[in-house]
């Protein structure tokens, strides 16, 4: 209790204090001055703040003394000239009978010399009454109703935030910053500018349209300049489109830092760079790069200083011309240059921005000032100096135009408020203001409900205070004197839907350097079909390798991520860029197949030839003696093995599938059956020489076919279970070489392929052991050294051919098979009956009984 006491008690004290502080000081005193440029006055008053210099000397600020009246410096005819457009529209508007009749605007027109801080007095200032001297007792409502104002971003927020408390409506004519567009920061605030969320996204739009994917940015230090940034990079996101270098400006302009910013642009590899910056520090800026001789370098220009007037001189043309940006779109304002004319020295002898500007033109100053006296007195002849010539262009007014538009909102704002019917107005209770007491608060509802058309044009603004988003498309062409000509090559409109907004003329661009190709800034070159992208570690994304598909992939379009996989049956052409139906393989009647054809019945006819000989010799000794029905046998089943051959040349069909093998194991066991036979036959003949050995009897005729006839049954039941069991088919391999379809008879199953293999192996194994047996045998007819040499040629073969027919599949293997059955026929074939035919043809003497036993001796 006591505690709270003792608080009252010193509250109540300080506040004593305060009374007393106050009461002592007897009245206001200005603490400083600050002069508004033009002012009139009118019933409702509006202010306008304008960079009319660019650049202030800072007072400085040592604290020991009254610090002096901020010094501005460096005339701006260009913003001069929006000061003017304000006055002329204000005037224009005040002759109207149809808008505010009856009434006037009055205005107050303040130079905020380009700076936050001086902008800052300036709003200050422009609250005040109509003059800051005479300033009356605030009664009412303030004198002040909205203002036209600012021109940079930074220094607008400033105002607007000045102007937050008393709920001033600012209209700025060129502060795009999007970050204004923030109703929470900046309820007051208008503008007759679109933001810099739409330039961003034109900007994108205009990169992607070139393929500029690899891009430098450079801005300025401040409001404008950072969000810009930020927005496009945003916005860059997801197009592919990757910033090679950020560079700032910094606000203080520093020779060693721009020459570093020029080191960067000249190094990369992006030659396209976006500069979002205005006239204040681009002039040194630019100034440092034209003196490093650097060029190649294709500008994009922010709407900041695409249509800056301080850059048309013929020296910027080398390193400028071909610059392109996005521009404030351009209006008509009737009677703007005549009224321009008007304002010289003699018809406002006591303006100072008049003397200025006549200093700034014309190099002189007039009789009538009193300063600029270092410049020589006019003559009246000067002519209009070069570099502000653009100050009587008012062929395509832009800046100046958006302030007119936001003189006129204010107007017809105002009308729309003062034509408010009685009971539905737009107030609580439905009242209206009171027309000698308007608040601008209410002229801040009816800004934002407000609607007209200038020049055809409807303005607007949406709920952030945003105006209609569209620029031109402006192209820095060579005019006529060698000076920069800003050329409308399109137009962006972001009200229209998306990519429908960027309309380019791109055949009226010139480009940097007078390239009539447009500049090629990529960080790597696009990957051609057939190849993929491989980003490089640690780099952005425009930064790629190319690898090329692997085979059975391909890319079909250019930069693709990706390559993708051919479906089954097909497979990636040499380059990679299409997925072709795979090579189908099989043996068929090419070259080879041809050549193994011819063969196959060449050895056939051969053997059939052999045939004839032997049929025709039938009774000659030579046949006789060895076993002529065996050999008969031996001669056909050959022939079979031979036509066995053509089975495995062309495309596999079931058909051929089933007879393949079996045929082939069946005529080869055929075969073998008889040379076994007649081996027999060759070792019984000679054990039954030796008295008491009757095995003759055991191996008659019948005997034998019943011999050769089990063997070949063997075989045949082998082959008959192998197809009913899981018989051999035509099969698609796709898993043995990828790139090709190989169509091959799976034998179905592997037990029977290699059982039916093995069986001849056995036959033939038994036929050469029992030929070696004999093969000592005496007599010139005796076979059996022949029948070991062809088991052994057609062992050797079999076995070559083994390994050869379980690597690889495809056509070769089949050949393989066809080689190992041609070369084992007719390695039998010759061995068995070259050496007969031989003697039957060429020396028939030899074909005696006596010479075949070895008598003749
Ligand atoms: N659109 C710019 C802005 O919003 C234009 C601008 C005017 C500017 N004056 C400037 C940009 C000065 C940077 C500095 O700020």
């Amino acid at each position: 209790m006591q505690a709270l006491l003792s608080m009252t008690a010193l509250l109540l004290w300080h506040l004593l204090h305060h009374l007393s502080a106050l009461s002592s000081a007897s009245k206001c005193i200005l603490q400083n001055d600050f002069e508004p440029g033009f002012m009139a006055d009118g019933d409702f008053l509006i202010g306008g703040i304008f960079p009319l210099h660019y650049n202030q000397e800072m007072p400085d600020l040592n604290c020991t003394y009254k610090p002096g009246p901020v010094q501005c410096n460096g005339f701006d005819p260009r913003s001069f000239r929006w000061a003017l457009t304000m006055k002329l529209a204000v005037e224009e508007i005040n002759k109207r009978a149809d808008l505010l009749p009856n009434y006037t605007l009055g205005y107050k027109i303040f130079d905020s010399c380009a700076y936050p801080l001086t902008g800052q007095r300036a709003a200050v200032a422009v609250l005040n009454g109509p003059n800051e001297k005479e300033n009356p007792m605030c009664l009412g409502a303030g004198p002040l109703l909205a203002i036209i104002g600012e021109s940079g971003s930074a220094q607008s927020i400033v105002v607007s935030r000045i102007l937050q408390p008393f709920r001033i409506p600012l209209i700025s004519y060129f502060s795009s910053c999007a970050c204004l567009s923030n109703r929470r920061e900046y309820p007051t605030f208008f503008r007759v500018i679109p933001s810099d969320d739409y330039q961003v996204k034109a900007i994108t739009k205009l990169l992607m349209h070139f393929n500029w994917t690899w891009v430098g940015v450079v801005r300025g230090d401040h409001e404008y300049g950072r969000f810009a940034l930020q927005g496009l990079l945003k916005e860059l996101e997801d197009t592919g489109i990757c910033v090679a270098y950020q560079e700032m400006i910094p606000l203080l302009y520093d020779h060693k830092r721009a020459l570093e910013i020029i080191r960067v642009m000249s190094y990369s590899t992006a030659r396209v760079v976006v500069v979002f910056s205005a006239e204040g520090e681009l002039t040194p800026f630019l100034r440092d790069y034209m003196e490093q001789n650097v060029t190649g370098i294709q500008w994009i220009a922010s709407e900041a200083w695409v249509t800056s007037s301080v850059f048309t001189g013929s020296e910027y043309y080398p390193f400028l011309g071909g610059t392109i940006g996005f521009g404030i779109r351009q209006g008509q304002i009737p009677g703007l240059m005549e009224y321009l004319m008007t304002v010289n020295p003699e018809s406002y002898p006591s303006n100072t921005l008049v003397q200025e500007l006549w200093g700034a033109l014309y190099g002189c100053s007039s009789s009538t000032s009193g300063l600029n006296n270092h410049l020589p007195s006019c003559t009246g002849q000067e002519t209009l100096r070069e570099q502000h010539s653009a100050y009587m262009n008012t062929s395509s007014p832009r800046i100046s135009y958006n302030v007119y538009k936001g003189v006129y909102a204010i107007a017809h704002s105002l009308h729309n408020l003062i034509h408010c019917s009685h009971g539905k107005g737009p107030f609580s209770n439905f009242t209206c203001a009171n027309i000698h007491n308007v608040y601008p608060w209410q002229l801040q509802h009816y800004l934002q409900e407000v609607s007209f058309t200038i020049s055809g044009e409807t303005v607007n603004f949406d709920m952030k205070g945003d105006s209609i988003p569209s620029y031109d498309l402006i192209n820095w062409q060579r005019g006529s004197a060698g000076n920069i000509e800003f050329v409308n090559v399109g137009m962006f409109d972001g009200a229209k839907e998306s990519g429908q907004e960027l309309v380019i003329q791109e055949k009226t661009i010139m480009w940097p350097g007078h390239q009539t190709e447009v500049l090629v800034s990529v960080c790597s070159n696009s990957c051609s079909p057939g190849f993929r992208k491989a980003v490089r570690r640690g780099q952005p994304l425009c930064c790629f390798d190319c690898v090329p598909c692997d085979s059975g992939k391909i890319s079909n379009r250019t930069d693709s991520i990706d390559c993708m996989a051919c479906s089954e049956d097909y497979w990636s052409n040499a380059d990679g860029t299409l997925c072709i139906p795979k090579v189908v393989e099989f043996l068929t009647y090419d070259a080879m197949g041809l050549i193994l054809t011819i063969i196959a019945v060449v050895g056939a006819c051969l053997t059939l030839a052999v045939f004839a000989v032997f049929l025709y010799h039938r009774n000659t000794p030579i046949v006789r003696i060895n076993n002529s029905e065996l050999s008969f046998f031996i001669l056909l089943s050959l022939t079979l093995c031979f036509l066995c051959a053509l089975l495995f040349i062309g495309e596999p069909t079931s058909w051929s599938c089933l007879l393949r093998h079996t045929a082939f194991s069946i005529t080869f066991s055929l075969c073998i059956s008889c040379i076994l036979g007649k081996t027999l036959v060759v070792l019984a003949a000679f054990t039954a020489t030796r008295p008491g050995n009757n095995i003759m009897k055991w191996l008659g005729p019948t005997q034998q076919r019943i011999i050769i006839f089990s063997c070949t049954l063997v075989q045949l039941v082998i082959c008959t279970a192998w197809l009913v069991v899981s018989p051999p088919f035509p099969n698609r391999n796709t898993k043995y070489q990828q790139s090709k379809i190989i169509l091959d008879c799976s034998v179905g199953s592997d037990l029977a392929f290699w059982c039916v293999l093995g069986y001849i192996g056995l036959l033939a194994c038994v036929c050469f052991f029992l030929a070696f047996l004999a093969r000592k045998l005496p007599g010139n007819f005796n076979e059996a050294k022949y029948i070991t040499f062809s088991m052994l040629i057609f062992c050797a073969v079999w076995l070559a051919f083994i390994p050869a027919y379980v690597s690889s599949p495809g056509k070769f293997t089949t050949a393989v098979e066809i080689f190992a059955i041609l070369a084992s026929s007719f390695g039998l074939l010759l061995c068995l009956f070259a050496s007969k035919v031989y003697i039957i043809l060429v020396k028939p003497e030899k074909n005696t009984k006596q010479h075949l036993m070895g008598k003749d001796k």
